[in-house]
């Protein structure tokens, strides 16, 4: 720990306010987008349409039935404008169906509204997360680019910014945006996250209501119903971009993040999100715990260092209630705050800082602390059995960077976290993996799948592998790249809470 405290002490002196404007930013020449990162980070994708794979290594077992599906930024040019962010760029939907030991493919783009008016016009029309539209903006695109969640007998794709968008999964049409019945407030943004507690069926959110004073809201959706009830609202004093939070049995457990958007200076000065993010120095890492049910007062809890928090993996309650204990990807702040900003730009390819940590949290001194399990260049994209989320510590999966330099986005790396110990297995040269999804087949065995890249050969593929020692039991390759993009989740069929056609 001490290590992430001296180095966040150090950075946290010359890390207030805008670190920088992007009006000299450059996004990478072509020349200097070198190796795997230009492939995940700022390459076009250019297949749409139904596909079988080219290959398969090994056995696909034959009681996965059902789709992945994975999300990502897919294109990173607008009609000639240079999208110069990692987050820029329209949702490109990947549906991988497993069926009787077979795999089928379809990617396409999301034909969202924005899409189709920008395509309509012949130009760039809407500001994305880090690059400024040209000319005039009729406002800031929030492509639901970033998840794929079930939920109200639907599937959504997710982004943070703005309601989520239903999608068929067998077509992957975009059927709109989705207030669920007016029950979600307008102008309130709606996680990329969302929680479904394994025993309740229950799923949880959080959005960020813009105003005077900005306010965090928690709702529930109640298994089998398809409207939420807001069970909290609390004032944050500013537009916090969370990105992630957690449940356990009991509580939702939010952390608020050493920044905040600036939303009147994008309004005002008509930018994009990354131009307006500002680093609040000293301010603590602050976690909200809330109860579930809605019943009592929220509390915080103050901890320095205030590192940046992207992904929980999971957490805990004891018995009684009174302590929880959440594990989470941390950040050191000024490294984070760079890959939020820029992140894309040469300058904010630094490698950076990051821990799985531990949080042990006292609910009734209100104190928590911490325990590094894992230190790494980079270690993010952490995964759960969805069966085990909130209400029990097993098996935790997450990538790494290990072999890359300088290239933050080359997670080379799948390692899993027993509470014991780690076990790794390593790419192969010149390939990188894609976040793991753990996946239950028809028997309720587990099984991870991630997508992976080869940048010799330019093509995509999925692995499956046996859980906690990540031995590979088969993998299909696509003949073709696809963006690995961020995140996605696995749709069994016959999932009640998904009437999933494929
Ligand atoms: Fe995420």
């Amino acid at each position: 720990m001490n290590f992430f405290a001296r180095k966040s002490a150090r950075d946290a002196s010359a890390f207030k306010g805008p670190l920088s404007s992007f009006s000299s930013h450059e996004p990478w020449s072509a020349k200097a987008r070198s190796g795997r990162l230009s492939y995940l980070a700022f390459r076009t994708a250019t297949h749409e349409g139904p596909w079988l794979p080219r290959a398969v290594e090994g056995e696909i077992p034959r009681d996965i039935c059902g789709v992945l599906l994975r999300n990502s930024p897919g294109q990173k040019e607008n009609f000639d404008v240079p999208l110069g962010h990692l987050f820029d760029g329209d949702a490109y939907l990947t549906a991988l169906r497993f069926e009787n030991g077979r795999l089928s493919g379809r990617s396409r783009f999301l034909e969202t509204r924005e899409r189709q008016h920008e395509r309509h016009c012949g130009r760039m029309r809407y500001h994305e997360f880090g690059t400024r539209c040209p000319s005039r903006a009729l406002g800031v695109k929030s492509p639901p680019s970033v998840n794929v969640f079930a939920m109200a007998n639907q599937n959504f794709a997710l982004s943070e910014g703005a309601p989520p968008v239903a999608i068929d999964a067998e077509t992957l049409d975009c059927l709109g945006s989705c207030d669920f019945g007016k029950s979600w407030p307008a102008r309130t943004t709606f996680t990329a996250h969302p929680k479904r507690d394994p025993v309740t069926g229950d799923v949880f959110a959080y959005g960020l209501k813009p105003g005077l004073p900005t306010e965090l809201l928690l709702g529930r959706l109640p298994a089998g119903r398809d409207e939420f009830e807001i069970i909290a609202r609390l004032r944050v004093g500013g537009f916090y971009p969370v990105h992630d939070f957690m449940i356990t049995k009991s509580y939702i457990i939010v952390a608020l993040p050493p920044v905040h958007i600036n939303l009147w200076g994008i309004l005002r000065n008509r930018s994009s999100i990354a131009e307006n993010l500002v680093a609040e120095g000293d301010r603590p890492l602050r976690i909200i715990v809330a109860r579930k049910d809605g019943s009592g007062v929220p509390i915080t809890i103050e901890s320095h260092p205030a590192h940046m928090i992207f992904h929980h993996a999971n957490a805990v309650e004891s018995e009684d209630g009174k302590t929880i204990r959440l594990v989470s990807m941390e950040i050191e702040a000024a490294a984070g705050f760079r890959m939020l900003e820029g992140w894309g730009r040469e300058a904010g390819l630094s490698q950076p800082k990051s821990q799985m940590t531990e949080f042990s949290i006292d609910l009734e001194t209100k104190t928590l602390s911490r325990a590094t399990l894992t230190e790494a260049a980079l270690v993010e994209f952490p995964a759960v059995d969805p069966r085990t989320l909130g209400r029990s510590m097993e098996t935790i999966y997450a990538l790494r960077t290990s072999d890359a330099p300088g290239d933050p986005l080359a997670f080379d790396t799948l390692t899993s976290w027993d509470g014991r110990r780690f076990r790794e297995i390593r790419a192969a040269q010149g390939q990188m993996l894609g976040e793991p999804v753990v996946l239950a087949d028809k028997a309720g065995k587990s099984w991870i799948a991630h997508l992976g890249y080869d940048s010799d050969h330019d093509e995509s593929f999925v692995d499956i592998r046996e859980p906690v020692d990540l031995r590979l039991a088969a993998r299909a390759w696509f003949g073709f790249r696809i963006p690995l993009g961020f995140h996605g989740c696995f749709i069994p069929d016959g999932d009640e809470q998904t009437p999933l056609r494929h």
